[in-house]
């Protein structure tokens, strides 16, 4: 294996392809153009999907190549273990509709083992698996046609896994849009097995996804249904800092060359603070990893050439926010001092400003949105930390040691101070959390509400800020479209909002098959093209019940509750608030069906961004 860095990775790339008729094109803009349905660029064809499509010709040709800076915080929760980053850099090639899986599947293998020096036996491979019966509608056959591709080039069928949908199907990145089977590629990094089932795509981190080809010869339209495309485009992926630190034998992304020099100013940073404090070893390497990866995302977003993107409380600029503000409580909870972000910008612009003259052009700028929101983010905490000391000293004062749920939820709710700095201070005050208390009194908050904004972000955000409302409103949909589709004993068992997602919860006993997931996401849209208007009224909880509506939870409500109805499709007791008109939700997406717990089904969904 070759030891490349980024710099030489890209270059051997780009020129790679290049070698075989590609024109190398600018990467674009991470905050997309004319893409209501997404906040960022979340991959490289992004950019390109009117050529895939074929509605107008790409005036370099059919054959392209690029580097493309990508967001994607949809696993927020997962940075911090070997591989997840919420910004990363993707290579890609394209066809449209030029070459097909031969020539794509053959290329990604030359450049793997004869450019990068993989060896064949370190790669395993994911295709298509096929899904429905031949000559039934929505039938897709299995891709067998790059199974022998691949064995062709000297992979033996022990190493090429046949996958369904989950797995290897790709796009579209928005509702609607060009999309097809693919074929991913994983480096095998000789650790033991999980299980028995152990395979790539399991995420134990024995296999590690670098590459992935897809084939879109789809367009999902907007009916939900997948129709073919009538062309053949190739769109591939390749992610840089994955592949980097495959070829280095590092055991994390964080351990390549990369992420060096922003882990060395962190490290820095902290050894001259002035109080560093005792932490578990793991609490500090995912502390020092999440400071890296979210201020390096923050970065690259705010010196975007387009410069749209501020922290904020909305879409987007609520993202940027929750990634500064989580780095700044991982930066206090490991002893540095405030100041911080613009330090590590700065090394992050040294990094990669003869890549991304942006990061040059417009770091002042960055360096005065990332202190005002270090600032101000300090302020929300040490508020928070001063209502805890005197919680603290009054507990004392009475020689008790455990803070109550109630308490540790005030503060959290109404001072927006984290749940896990009450838990981190507490323990060095030698005093006890009511966890489940806590747990308890945000589930009670949740249920009233339904609507919550940003878990342990929520400092200084506000609650109804226009994209949870809109949300909101959404989870009123697809519990509908839920009972019509799967029938009514598929009910409500939790929701949570956050400016990016959705996510609700229902008793259901099996996966949802991609017939009813296209069914509800259907219907959803269907509503929200109808425009229907949302009302809201008081009345008793008897009353509601009596016009049929649904009540939540089990939970106990008031004398009086207010009562949304949206048309005559979905009436819930419910706080709100909601929006007026289903039209304002734009347009609805599901992005993911997985189980949650024993007999109950989680969904994760987006909306469409108004402009
Ligand atoms: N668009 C494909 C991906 O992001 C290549 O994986």
């Amino acid at each position: 294996m070759k030891n490349l860095t980024a710099d030489e990775l890209r270059d051997t790339y780009l020129k790679f392809f290049e070698s075989k008729g590609h024109k190398i094109i600018p990467g674009a803009s991470v905050i997309p153009e004319n893409d209501p349905t997404v906040l960022f660029t979340t991959a490289g064809m992004h950019p390109l999907v009117p050529y895939l499509m074929g509605a107008m010709e790409h005036p370099a040709g059919t054959r392209l190549t690029d580097v493309q800076k990508c967001v994607r915080t949809g696993d927020i929760d997962e940075v911090g273990d070997a591989a997840h980053l919420t910004f990363f850099e993707m290579l890609g090639n394209w066809s449209l509709n030029d070459y097909f899986k031969k020539e794509a599947i053959s290329w990604s293998f030359e450049f793997l083992t004869q450019h990068l020096g993989f060896k064949p036996e370190q790669l395993n491979v994911t295709v298509f698996r096929g899904e429905g019966q031949e000559g039934e509608a929505g039938y897709i056959p299995a891709d067998e046609e790059a199974v022998a591709i691949w064995k062709s080039l000297g992979i033996p069928d022990e190493r090429i896994f046949r996958l369904p949908r989950e797995d290897n199907w790709w796009g579209p990145a928005g509702t609607t849009g060009p999309c097809g089977p693919d074929t991913e590629m994983f480096i095998d990094t000789g650790k033991e097995k999980c299980g028995p089932d152990c395979r790539p795509g399991c995420h134990c981190g024995k296999y590690i996804e670098i590459w992935n080809d897809v084939f879109m010869q789809y367009n999902k339209n907007e009916d939900g249904k997948f129709v073919p495309l009538g062309r053949h485009n190739v769109d591939t992926g390749m992610g840089v800092e994955r592949t980097i630190c495959m070829m280095s034998g590092a055991p994390t992304v964080y351990d390549t060359e990369i992420f060096a020099p922003i882990m060395k100013a962190i490290d820095d940073l902290r050894a001259a603070g002035s109080s560093a404090p005792e932490l578990a070893p793991e609490d500090l390497l995912k502390a020092r990893r999440v400071i890296a990866d979210h201020m390096r995302t923050a970065t690259f977003i705010l010196c975007d050439p387009k410069g749209a993107v501020k922290p904020g409380n909305v879409g987007a600029n609520y993202v940027l926010r929750r990634l500064i503000r989580r780095a700044v409580r991982f930066a206090r909870m490991i002893g540095i001092q405030p100041g911080f972000t613009v330090k590590l910008a700065e090394v992050i612009c040294e990094k990669y400003k003869h890549v991304y003259p942006e990061l040059k052009a417009n770091l002042e700028t960055c360096k005065l949105d990332l202190e005002a929101e270090e600032k101000r983010f300090n302020a929300t905490l040490d508020k928070g930390e001063a209502m805890y000391q005197k919680v603290a000293e009054q507990l004392k004062a009475h020689g008790q040691s455990q803070i109550s749920g109630k308490t540790a939820f005030k503060l959290y709710d109404t001072f927006g101070f984290p749940f896990e700095m009450t838990c981190e201070m507490a323990a060095k005050d030698g005093l006890t959390v009511d966890k489940e208390g806590f747990d308890e009194a945000n589930r009670k908050h949740q249920e009233l509400s339904r609507t919550t904004s940003a878990g342990s972000f929520k400092a200084g955000l506000q609650d109804n800020s226009a994209v949870v409302t809109r949300m909101h409103t959404a989870t009123h949909l697809l519990h509908a479209a839920l009972h019509k589709v799967l029938g009514p004993t598929a009910n409500q068992k939790g929701s949570n909002i956050t400016a990016e997602r959705l996510r609700f919860d229902f008793s259901w006993p099996e996966k949802m098959t991609e017939e009813q997931k296209a069914a509800v996401e259907k219907l959803v849209n269907e509503w929200i093209e109808q425009g229907i208007e949302v009302t809201k009224k008081m009345t008793t909880v008897e009353e509601a019940k009596a016009e049929g509506a649904m009540a939540l939870f089990g939970a106990k409500y008031g004398d009086q509750v207010s009562l949304y109805s949206i048309g005559d499709i979905s009436k819930e007791i419910c706080c709100g608030p909601h929006v007026t008109n289903t039209k304002e939700l734009g347009s609805f997406k599901i992005k993911k069906e997985e189980s949650s717990s024993a007999g109950v089904r989680r969904i994760k969904a987006v909306i469409g961004n108004l402009a």
